[in-house]
Formats: C-alpha cells, sequence, structure tokens
C-alpha cells in the first residue's frame, strides 16, 4: 500500500494511509478537498517532512478544481486562500511551504490565454511530478548513504523517516534499505519517539514489513545502547535543514546528537534538497512548532499525568551542525557538514 496515492485525473482524489492507526490498522484515507488534505497534516494522519510536501501539492488541485467557473482574478484569489489554508498546518517541515510555492509558480507560469480547467490539470501534473521526483531523491539517498554502513553495523534511529514520511523508501530508512539490499546486515534501534511514538508505532512497522532486523528501545535508553557498544552510527531524517546545516527533525534529536557525540558514535542526517531552507543562515531561525499539551498528559488516549498540569510540548528541536558527520542529500553525501559544504552540494545544483 503506497503512502500517498492521486487516484484518477483532475477530477480524482488523494488517498492516504492514515498514519494514526497504525501498527493496529492499515486504513486508508481519502482526500477530496483541501480542508480534509489540512486536517490530515495538522492531526498527523500523512506527516513526515516530504510526504507533507506531497500531501499539500495535491491539496492545492484538490482546492481550486471546483472554482474553474471563477474570472481569472477570481480564481487566483482562491488558489491563494487554498495555499494559505495548506501553510498554516504546520509550521516546521519546509517540504510544505517549497512544495506550495512550487504550484504557485506553475499557475503563474501557464499563459493568460488558457483556461482555468487547464491550469488545474498542470497542477495536477506539478503534483505528480513532486510525488515522483520525491521517489528518485529517496533512492539516490539510499544509494550515496549505503556506502556509510558496513556490513554487521548497528543503526540508531529516531521518529520516522521512512517511506511512511515519504513517496516510497524514505530517506534515513531508504539508507537502511540500499544496505541491507546490498546484502549489508544491519541490526537497527528505533528509539520510541515520545509523545507520538513514530519511532514504535511506524518505524518498527515499516523495518519489520521489510525484514530488517530492527529492536525496539524507549528514548531513555539511547544512552545505555551506545555505551554497551550496540550503535556504530545514527541516522536519522530532518524536516528543515539551515544554511549552515544545522537540521530540525522530531524533538529528541539533538538529546541522541549529543549523546552520540559523547560515545564517539557518527550522526548522520538524511534529507533531500527539498528539506534544505538556504534563505534561513542558522537552525535558531527554524520555526518550532508546539502541540498540545494532550498529546503528553493523555498520549495515545491514556491519561498518565494530573489533569491541569503545566505542560511543553516542542515538536521539534534542532540538531547544531558542528555535531552532525554528514548529510545524505540525492546528489552526494556533505562532509564536514558547513555553509560552504551546503551550498557547494545542494545551492549549486
Ligand atoms: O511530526 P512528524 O511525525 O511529522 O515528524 C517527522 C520527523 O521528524 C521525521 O524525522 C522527518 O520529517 C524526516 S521524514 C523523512
Amino acid at each position: 500500500m503506497e503512502t500517498l496515492q492521486w487516484q484518477g485525473g483532475v477530477d480524482g482524489h488523494l488517498v492516504l494511509i492514515d498514519q494514526t492507526k497504525l501498527p493496529e490498522r492499515c486504513d486508508q484515507l481519502a482526500c477530496t478537498d483541501a480542508q480534509q488534505v489540512w486536517e490530515a497534516i495538522k492531526w498527523l494522519r500523512v506527516r513526515g517532512a516530504p510526504a507533507i510536501g506531497i500531501a499539500a501539492a495535491y491539496g492545492m488541485v484538490l482546492g481550486v478544481r471546483q472554482h474553474t467557473s471563477l474570472d481569472r482574478t477570481r480564481f487566483r484569489q482562491q488558489l491563494a486562500e487554498v495555499a494559505d489554508l495548506l501553510a498554516s498546518s504546520r509550521p516546521t517541515a519546509v517540504n510544505l511551504f517549497w512544495a506550495i510555492r512550487r504550484l504557485r509558480a506553475c499557475a503563474e507560469r501557464q499563459a493568460s490565454d488558457v483556461s482555468n480547467r487547464a491550469i488545474v490539470e498542470a497542477l495536477l501534473a506539478e503534483a505528480r511530478a513532486i510525488h515522483e521526483e520525491d521517489r528518485v531523491m529517496c533512492h539516490a539517498i539510499g544509494r550515496h548513504g549505503a556506502e556509510l554502513l558496513e556490513d554487521g553495523m548497528g543503526v540508531l534511529t529516531h521518529c520516522n523517516a521512512g517511506g511512511l514520511a515519504t513517496s516510497e523508501y524514505g530517506t534515513a530508512l531508504s539508507v537502511i534499505y540500499t544496505a541491507q539490499d546490498q546484502g549489508k546486515r544491519i541490526r537497527v534501534y528505533a528509539d520510541e519517539t515520545r509523545p507520538l511514538l513514530q519511532g514504535a508505532r511506524l518505524t518498527t512497522w515499516e523495518l519489520m514489513q521489510r525484514n530488517v532486523d530492527v529492536t525496539l528501545i524507549c528514548d531513555s535508553m539511547a544512552a545505555q545502547v551506545m555505551r554497551e557498544g550496540r550503535v556504530q552510527a545514527v541516522l536519522t531524517g530532518a524536516d528543515r535543514i539551515a544554511a549552515n546545516g544545522d537540521a530540525a527533525n522530531k524533538i529528541g534529536t539533538y538529546a541522541v546528537a549529543l549523546l552520540a557525540q559523547a560515545h564517539a558514535v557518527p550522526f548522520y542526517v538524511a534529507a533531500p534538497s527539498s528539506t534544505f531552507d538556504l534563505s534561513l543562515a542558522a537552525g535558531d531561525q527554524i520555526p518550532i512548532e508546539q502541540r498540545d499539551d494532550e498529546e503528553v498528559t493523555c498520549g495515545m488516549g491514556v491519561r498518565t499525568a494530573p489533569r491541569g498540569v503545566k505542560v511543553y510540548n516542542p515538536a521539534f528541536d534542532v540538531t547544531p551542525s558542528a555535531l552532525i558527520r554528514a548529510i545524505v542529500c540525492e546528489h552526494g553525501i556533505i562532509q564536514p557538514v558547513n555553509a560552504s559544504s551546503v551550498a557547494a552540494t545542494v545551492a549549486r545544483k
């Protein structure tokens, strides 16, 4: 089953795996309008930076295709409103804004005498292109990143940067899948990833589907696992990477990077070029999503803290580039990680 799928032509719809139901159920969710896509992104039915971008691209199509009878000025306004709606769903993953910008630019490029319907067709083609490019980028990330892994290694990962977070193959997990395809035996330690348990619910499920040797640990066990010498590399995805290589990823990633440094374990990030935000000089400018208290006090529907307790729930943190041994993107391996190496690999392609 695909993470995201567009079924039909311009009158078709988007079908998503509802990731909030995994691993117990693998339900599909059909989105027929932009509001449903907004809701699916906001509540993490579709999540992971590249997957959010792809969903938003299709959401733009869904948001304008009923409005082809409007005059061009009002059609453009509708497009802008849908873009604003989708952009308000989640703030950190830059792929969302990147995809929306691409769709808007695509609409702008259309000649003034083409019909609104033809513009919607062009938008669908652009969304499909973003989807397909992501597949290609993820496979390339896997090929480059697999060079970093050797037979017999233990690899710790945090959150889910696999097929569920992208078009199909993943970023960090693509590296592991490719290494395994090359015959390397890789043992994965998956952090459960509090508070929403993407590691426990999604990463272990996905790795088990692909017959990768995976062991689930609580986030608090990572230091012990490193001290015992069970992992030789840490590999995570990213939601936004600043021009100097600072990388935002799921809350807890920074702590893992600090632990990796303390135990001399290399910390690697894998992400496509759509995750780089070269307009931001450094990671302290990356907006960090704050989410509901209930995710911490009542995760998975079970109350684990007193009602009324004060909660702080940032969904992401930023790992400084100094802690990142290398970033793997579709163009190759960025190492050392700094503003000039990022620019040389990402900006000039
Ligand atoms: O809140 P989420 O589940 O969308 O957070 C996802 C992550 O932090 C992933 O690690 C990141 O998007 C990389 S996806 C290839």
